[in-house]
């Protein structure tokens, strides 16, 4: 199993969701996020130099799924994450041990 966390423009949650609907996920989360990546944030052009700002809102979206399921999750976040602009986001792919469903106490990828 591995834990998929992507990282993307809060703008685009509905079209990445529908997209990860349409390929049948189990389950995801969703989290309001505030972060930077190599812009630092809102990037401004002063005097020909990049400069950066701030912390900007993100939504963390984390995905729990098998690994032949892993590929396509990651191409539906794309899909539906990216405009081609700087702060698309990003997507970090990590292994998971274990998952217990709590309310029967199934473990592993049947608990998904
Ligand atoms: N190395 C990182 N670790 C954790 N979070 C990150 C990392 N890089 C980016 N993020 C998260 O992803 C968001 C978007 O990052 P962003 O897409 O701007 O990355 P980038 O590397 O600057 O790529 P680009 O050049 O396309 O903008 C950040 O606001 C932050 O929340
Ligand atoms: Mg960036």
């Amino acid at each position: 199993m591995k834990r998929i966390d992507a990282v993307i423009r809060p703008e685009r949650l509905d079209q990445v969701k529908a997209l990860l609907g349409s390929i049948g996920i189990q389950g995801a989360s969703a989290a309001e996020i505030r972060g930077f990546g190599r812009q630092r944030g809102h990037t401004e052009v002063y005097r020909g130099t990049e400069y950066s700002v701030d912390f900007l809102p993100k939504v963390l979206l984390t995905i729990v799924a098998a690994d032949e399921q892993v590929p396509k999750i990651v191409d539906a976040i794309i899909e539906g994450g990216r405009t081609g602009k700087l702060g698309d986001g990003k997507i970090f792919v990590t292994p998971v041990d274990e998952v217990i469903r709590i309310r029967t106490g199934e473990r592993g990828e049947g608990a998904l």
